[in-house]
């Protein structure tokens, strides 16, 4: 399987993965060959390269990052119950908090099954593999925020209570957008200044709420509060600096840019995961706090399976695994020489000694 561009799909080309749509329902299924009709409608939510089978991929695997029945389960879980908290803010009878109380077991258990799986599985992140659709991003975003930032937790050896408050943290923390219009949110193009404001309220909207659940910790509520914190102290709502800013808060920072830039939007396509890494860099020290980009790095998969990269010599290949701990050298399927002819597709180990000179320049759904 390997990630092409949309614009070299021709008609007939088949899809190598489904295609979900926000609620997790399959859309498109893997197998659908592609017609004119099709690749427009994707083109038209921003859908850029899709994962496609054949036989210059064959054998190259695409792991999910957590299975199908886990993602579907979790989205349907935080769709209802992000109305539910929402409510709360018109109606604090006991009905509501009994419901909310609810709401926040389940939660908890669909997270402890989340942080089961990427705990025992050991392989870095590929959100790559799960191509969605979505007019609806709100909760997309939070489920995939919580994968990395449960990742990012493991990796900076929490202990499981502290991975659970912030696994609930990073699922609930932009609760507050279910009370901004849906157009300021799905706005394409820039925001004014005043637009900008109102999503800006986001953060203490969830924050009223969540601080008023009980038996829910206060470091949730601050996880809605302090996510747009920035080290120096240039973030919103209060413009926190560096100590002050809640721990947990910090992590999901990171998880949270990264999840948004690497997704498409109504408004813009995804960025590739290593673009989303060097926007995590270069904000590094001053928006996140530098030991957290270090930490994330290792989360991802930064080259994943099937993405066809060029090396510093001219090759064009396709990655055809990744190894964890080391994803910025996978291993990859050359199919174009140095001249840019096609040859008989061969693999190289980039953590082999012999290639150490050797290093990917890019990596684009286009070079196909
Ligand atoms: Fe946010």
């Amino acid at each position: 399987m390997r990630l092409i561009a949309l614009e070299n799909c021709g008609p007939g080309t088949k899809l190598g993965k489904s295609i979900y749509n926000e609620k997790g329902k399959v859309l498109l299924t893997k197998g659908t060959e592609l017609t004119p009709p099709l690749i427009k409608r994707l083109r038209k939510y921003n859908i850029s390269a899709v994962y496609i089978e054949d036989e210059l991929s064959e054998g190259i695997e695409i792991v999910e990052a957590i299975p199908a029945e886990l993602r579907i389960e979790a989205i349907g879980l935080i769709t209802e119950g992000f109305h539910i908290i929402a409510d709360l803010r018109s109606s604090r009878h006991v009905q509501g908090m009994m419901k909310s109380d609810r709401v926040i077991r389940s939660f908890q258990k669909v997270f402890r099954d989340i942080h089961s799986y990427l705990s025992s599985n050991q392989q870095a992140l590929n959100l790559l593999a799960t191509t969605k659709i979505h007019e609806d991003y709100v909760y997309t975003h939070s489920l995939n925020t919580s994968m990395y930032t449960c990742q990012l937790a493991i990796e900076n050896g929490l202990p499981i209570k502290s991975i659970e408050e912030m696994g609930l943290g990073a699922m609930l923390h932009d609760l507050g957008k279910l009370y901004i219009p849906k157009e300021i949110l799905n706005k394409p193009g820039k925001l004014t200044g005043e637009e900008f404001d109102v999503v800006k309220k986001h953060c203490e909207l969830g924050f009223e709420i969540l601080r008023k659940i009980d038996g829910l910790p206060l470091s949730v509520a601050h996880c809605a509060f302090q996510h747009h914190e920035r080290m120096d102290g240039l973030g919103y709502p209060r413009g926190l600096t560096e100590n002050e800013i809640h721990r947990f808060a910090k992590l999901l920072s990171v998880a949270d840019v990264f999840e948004a830039v690497t997704s498409s939007r109504v408004y813009r396509t995804a960025m590739l995961p290593h673009k989303g890494l060097e926007l995590l860099y270069a904000g590094s020290g001053t928006q996140f706090e530098s030991r957290q980009v270090q930490l994330f790095k290792e989360c991802i998969a930064v080259y994943p399976p099937g993405l066809p990269v060029k090396l510093n010599d001219g090759r064009v290949g396709i990655v055809s695994k990744y190894h964890f701990r080391s994803a910025g050298r996978p291993e990859v399927r050359i199919f174009r020489d140095e001249e840019g002819r096609n040859v008989s597709p061969y693999e190289i180990d980039l953590t082999a000694s012999e290639h150490l000179a050797v290093d990917i320049v890019e990596a684009d759904a286009l070079l196909n």
